[in-house]
């Protein structure tokens, strides 16, 4: 299957089912696809936990959902080649300074980085370096490293220099004006997990100055834009089209996977999904207004200790006056039922998540297609390792390399 038929069928799936995915079903007690799709809801509340943790792991394999949905279709549109690797296994001193996780990452992700002859590397968005630094000691060559954060390019620089590896870090804030200035036909821009617009400005400069790219996207929800602009010209007449949208919410979907996430983090995040679902009903018998408010999210470790404190809290940063006299134990326990109904009914949505962001990557395939690319888009990893596996490789075609401007 060509990247352009695997961008076309999977819009054409993601339209389809849009009403399905779009829907949060935290916002909305009453699901507004439940009248349409009735059976299913009945089918998702009814499942035992168990099937609910295998499928949050594992949406594809034999799901109950493949009566309703296209499960077998979407698995194999979003069955992408894992990309081989190139090189030997980095030495485990390299990895010094870096977490564990982080540095398998980087290891995995490095074998995909092809250096030529005469290239130039830079690391874009590069925080201390890491990348950086590996891809220096592995290859023998300089690196550029580019970090708007004045600390992580100081902290970056000395652990280069401690491990002798020949990186410079460089204050830079990639989306300014003049960030173009490192980039050009000879060099070969690499990020590992840059988020939404600094992606996009890396590709979008990449293609003006006909570098050849290593990208691993992420996080496509972290942009100015509040609704989703297509890079490539097939993706704007695919969403044009089918009537696709996607909001900030609908991009996080892309990225919600949390398979990595530690047992601690998974049961805060419970715990914090039924208190605000606690807190969702009685906002909404003290304001008598029947609809969703959104409560600011507390980090790990910041989270009141009570439902009742919870509710007090969130009330403060409402401006709600709280009567006297609530069931905090009724309302907390009604929260917790709720979270277990939107548990389940979230499956549904679910199952669009790798769709969605592969149809994401497949927007970038695209665009430097359309640039005159040669492009692989394919795992890099386990998703066990990061569920952010996915990496696109891209050169310029040789005549086109060497003249940027003749593809324009
Ligand atoms: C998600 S981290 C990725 C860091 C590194 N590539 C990694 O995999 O660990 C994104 C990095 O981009 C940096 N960053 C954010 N906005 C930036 C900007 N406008 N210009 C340059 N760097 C930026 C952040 O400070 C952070 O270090």
């Amino acid at each position: 299957m060509t990247h352009a038929e695997r961008f076309t069928h999977l819009a054409e799936r993601l339209a389809e089912w849009q009403p399905l995915w779009h829907c949060l079903p935290f916002q909305h007690p009453r699901l507004p696809w439940r009248s349409r799709w009735p059976q299913l809801a009945e089918a998702l509340l009814a499942l035992p936990e168990s099937e609910v943790s295998r499928l949050q792991e594992d949406p594809f394999t034999d799901s109950p959902l493949a009566a309703w949905l296209p499960v077998g279709e979407l698995a194999r549109l979003v069955a992408l080649p894992a990309l081989a690797g190139q090189g030997e296994a980095l030495p485990e001193a390299w990895g010094d300074g870096i977490g564990e996780r982080k540095w398998r990452q980087i290891q995995a992700f490095l074998s995909q980085v092809e250096v030529a002859k005469d290239e130039a590397l830079v690391e874009w968005c590069a925080g201390k370096g890491h990348l950086a630094r590996a891809l220096s000691r592995c290859h023998a060559i300089p690196v550029t490293a580019l970090e708007w954060q004045p600390a992580l390019c100081e902290a970056g620089e000395a652990l280069a220099e401690r491990q002798g590896a020949r990186v410079s870090l460089h204050e830079q804030d990639v989306m300014a004006e003049g960030a173009e200035r490192w980039l050009d036909a000879r060099t070969r821009a690499t990020a590992l997990h840059a988020c939404g617009d600094l992606h996009r400005r890396l590709l979008e400069l990449a293609a003006e100055a006909g570098s050849a790219v290593t990208l691993a996207p992420c996080c496509y929800q972290r942009t100015a834009d509040d609704a989703y602009r297509p890079l490539s010209r097939l993706g704007a007449e695919l969403m044009t089209a089918h009537g696709l949208a996607f909001n900030r919410d609908d991009l996080a979907l892309a990225v919600q996977e949390t398979v990595t996430a530690p047992r601690g983090v998974r049961r805060h995040r419970q715990r914090a999904g039924a208190w605000r679902l606690g807190f969702d009903r009685l906002q909404r018998q003290v304001r008598g207004v029947d609809a969703y408010l959104p409560v600011p999210s507390l980090a790990y470790g910041q989270m009141p200790e009570t439902f009742k404190a919870f509710c007090h809290w969130a009330a403060r940063q409402k401006g709600i006056a709280l009567p006297a006299g609530v069931d905090w134990p009724g309302l907390e326990a009604a929260g917790w039922d709720r979270q277990s109904r939107v548990t389940r009914l979230e499956l549904a949505r679910h199952l669009f998540r790798r769709p969605l962001e592969v149809w994401l990557a497949l927007d970038r395939t695209a665009f430097l297609e359309e640039a005159g690319y040669s492009v692989s888009l394919g795992t890099f990893c386990d998703r066990k390792l990061t569920p952010r596996n996915l990496v696109l490789r891209a050169l310029r075609d040789h005549a086109q390399r060497h003249s940027p401007t003749a593809s324009r």
